[in-house]
């Protein structure tokens, strides 16, 4: 009912021959057609890998956006630009952007709006950190971040919407959250989302994120409502990328 997406977030990492590479593993790896997979550069490789992989069956994703859409905003990448691209997701709330570029929940909105508003699928990433959840404010922290962008979204919009759950203590720790742990939140969010809208809860993709890998993500993607997977380190070790690719299909 729900297709897989198995994206990989490069964060500020690779290169064109990492993209060769990655085509080349795509190629010859048979990804199954059930399971959509995408592929997150850092910008300068947007538009190469719009052209390297454009014979894969991968999509091309950004990590973040402007919400303008143009003006002085130096260094600044606007929705229409990566639009222009060729690209089809782009990561909205990730949890470095939110610590280390102090996004709030706020503009995390206006950049999901302005993504949908280029046509972009935006993948809003909600977690909650390791004393959030040692002190039970997983539910109120990451049902807070949801709530945010779709109560303030349209029934049209918010169906265009991908969801990424990233506990912020999973990201790049290796210590993954067990297949339980995940499956609890995202089951949350799905009961949260289908109370407001029984077909949303149903049709919306739940991705999880943090530490996943070749070695975990068949236990982790079995579970009910867990619909694939937003991988950062192992997204850049084609095999291990291709593997996670596999156990979602
Ligand atoms: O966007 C990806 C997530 O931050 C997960 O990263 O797989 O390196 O833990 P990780």
């Amino acid at each position: 009912m729900r297709k897989p997406l198995i994206a990989g977030n490069w964060k500020m990492n690779g290169s064109l021959a990492l993209l060769e590479t990655m085509k080349q593993a795509l190629s010859s790896a048979r990804v199954s057609s059930d399971v959509d997979v995408a592929i997150i550069p850092p910008f300068t490789l947007l538009m190469s890998a719009g052209k390297i992989l454009a014979g894969s069956s991968a999509g091309i994703g950004a990590q973040t956006l402007h919400p303008e859409s143009s003006g002085a905003y130096t260094g600044e990448i606007s929705a229409s630009m990566l639009a222009e691209c060729g690209v089809r997701y782009v990561l909205v709330g990730h949890s470095e952007r939110r610590t280390l570029f102090a996004e709030d929940d706020q503009a995390v909105l206006a950049r999901v709006k302005a993504a949908l508003g280029a046509g972009l699928v935006p993948v809003l990433c909600v977690g909650e950190t390791l004393e959030e959840r040692e002190t039970d404010r997983v539910e109120t922290v990451v049902l807070g971040q949801v709530s945010t962008v779709i109560d303030a979204l349209s029934a049209e919009e918010r169906s265009r919407l991908v969801i990424a759950y990233e506990p912020v203590w999973a990201i790049g720790t290796g210590r993954t959250a067990t297949p339980d742990q995940a499956q609890q939140v995202h089951a949350m969010i799905r009961s949260w989302l289908s109370d407001k809208d029984l077909a949303l809860g149903e049709s919306m993709r739940l991705l999880y994120g943090g530490s996943m890998k070749a070695d975990n993500a068949a236990d982790l993607l079995s579970r009910p409502d867990i619909d694939g997977g937003l991988i950062g380190g192992a997204s850049l070790k084609p095999d291990d990328f291709i593997a996670i690719c596999h156990a979602a299909g």
